[in-house]
């Protein structure tokens, strides 16, 4: 196809787009590429804005899949890296920017007694479970039906099942994932208390750990759940894990740990924890760390956990600033105003055109699911709403300028201003009376 636009700015992106459709698998960068209608290519970001390379400036809610909490380039984090960028990008050896990042850590992290760094969550989650069956002697791990924890192959399994799972089998996410592997990895339902406590001690003797997402994807733990959790799995000598890399510095300064007040053993960081930079860590109590500790531990008893990356100094710096700035004070009250206004208007905006919506999860980072069940507790809550309504109306919103991920999660970053507010509120009304208009057509 040739590309034809009188603006050379939109040529120059329509010419960008066939090439990533030409180089690129799949034409993206992930799972997700936006449908050809509205696909475009980021040319810069500042705030809680991108702009394209056609020039279209876009609210981001994205924020690159969470990291940017606070907005693109923030003066301190870009001041930070160029700091640190003339004196060499990676050493794989000890360096300060990691080790005062990782000092920052251990005092934010209720849970921590020390950390580990790593590249990316899906590494961080799989080798959390590692040292669990290297602290327990045990194989098998338990996680929650539509809890997201990275790429891994211990961690696709029930990750968004189109039905209820036959608890606790799980199927596979992916293709290509190891038939070995069936049986090893569990599934219960998050936030059905009684029907996931029975299920790990049933099969408590073979459980190595449990991992949950506090805050899974947009359903917030019913009070007592995560609490049992941390009983049974104590009482068990089972590792428990928390995947904090969307909660971890974003629902609260210490995370969903400070937030629902529950301490894991064992907790995974990524997006938020390194303003926007590629870094990762896990962060745990010593009887389990310990076991990443060659001084500590025998050879024979070590969990292998390296990467080429791990701690490097130009994402520590970055981290190292975005927590300062997130250390300020207000920065969380900030975040919450903007996102609890967001959450009450566009539920209200979508009852207006006659379209139950509702806005589940917490201010800081919480989903738009079109249904009529108000209490969206379970995955099996959350199969109740119309995706396809939900995926046309996001691509209502990007046509106006409001950059998000179609069904998937607002993220709120600490520089939406009120202004971003009232724009987005215009297009979702618009939005709204497009997708309502359009069903009442079918
Ligand atoms: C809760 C959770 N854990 C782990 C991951 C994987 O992190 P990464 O994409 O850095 O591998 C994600 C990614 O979205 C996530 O949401």
């Amino acid at each position: 196809m040739s590309i034809v636009a009188d603006n050379p700015a939109t040529a120059r992106q329509g010419q960008l787009l066939e090439q990533a459709n030409s180089y690129l698998a799949g034409g993206g960068l992930g799972l997700f590429v936006l449908p050809p209608e509205v696909n475009m290519v980021i040319a810069e970001g500042h705030g809680s804005h991108v702009r394209t390379v056609a020039g279209q400036d876009m609210v981001d809610y994205h924020l690159g899949s969470g990291p940017d909490l606070l907005g693109h380039a923030h003066p301190d984090v870009v001041a930070a890296v160029q700091r640190q960028v003339p004196l060499g990008s990676t050493y794989y050896f000890l360096n300060e920017p990691a080790i005062r990042l990782a000092e920052q850590l251990v005092k934010a992290i209720p849970c921590a007694d020390a950390v580990h760094y790593t590249g990316s969550g899906t590494e961080a989650t799989f080798f959390a479970m590692r040292l669990a069956r290297a602290a327990t002697g045990r194989s098998k791990i338990l996680k929650f039906e539509g809890g997201w924890h990275g790429m891994n192959d211990y961690a696709l399994w029930g990750t968004v099942p189109s039905a209820p799972s036959a608890y606790p089998q799980a199927e596979p996410d992916s293709v290509g994932i190891p038939d070995a592997l069936r049986g090893q990895v569990l599934v219960a339902p998050f936030n059905d208390t009684e029907r996931a406590i029975s299920i790990i001690e049933q099969h408590a003797a073979e459980l190595a750990g449990v991992i949950v997402e506090p805050l899974e994807r947009v359903l917030v733990p019913e009070p007592g759940f995560l609490d049992e959790l941390r009983d049974t799995t104590s009482r068990h000598g089972i590792v428990l894990i928390f995947d904090e890399v969307v909660t971890g510095f974003r629902i609260a300064w210490g995370g969903a740990q400070e937030k629902y007040g529950v301490l894991p053993d064992v907790a995974t960081y990524g997006k938020a924890m390194s303003g926007g930079y590629p870094m990762a860590a896990i962060a745990g109590r010593t009887e389990v760390m310990r076991y990443l500790d060659a001084r500590r531990t025998e050879w024979s008893q070590l969990v292998w956990a390296s990467g080429t990356l791990n701690g490097n100094p130009v994402s520590a710096s970055a981290g190292l600033a975005a927590l300062e700035v997130l250390a300020r004070p207000g920065t969380y009250d900030r975040l919450h105003q903007i996102g609890g206004r967001l959450r009450r208007e566009l539920k209200a905006l979508g009852a207006a055109h006659g379209l139950a919506v509702q806005t589940p999860g917490e201010d800081a980072v919480f989903g738009v699911r079109f249904t009529e069940r108000e209490q969206l507790r379970t995955w099996e809550d959350l199969l109740t709403a119309d995706k396809s309504l939900g995926f046309r109306w996001a691509i209502e919103l990007i046509k106006r300028g409001i950059l998000v991920n179609p069904n998937e999660k607002f993220y709120i970053s600490t520089v939406h201003s009120d202004e971003d507010v009232d724009r987005t509120l215009q297009a979702a009304d618009e939005a709204f009376a497009e997708v309502a208009r359009s069903r009442q057509v079918r």
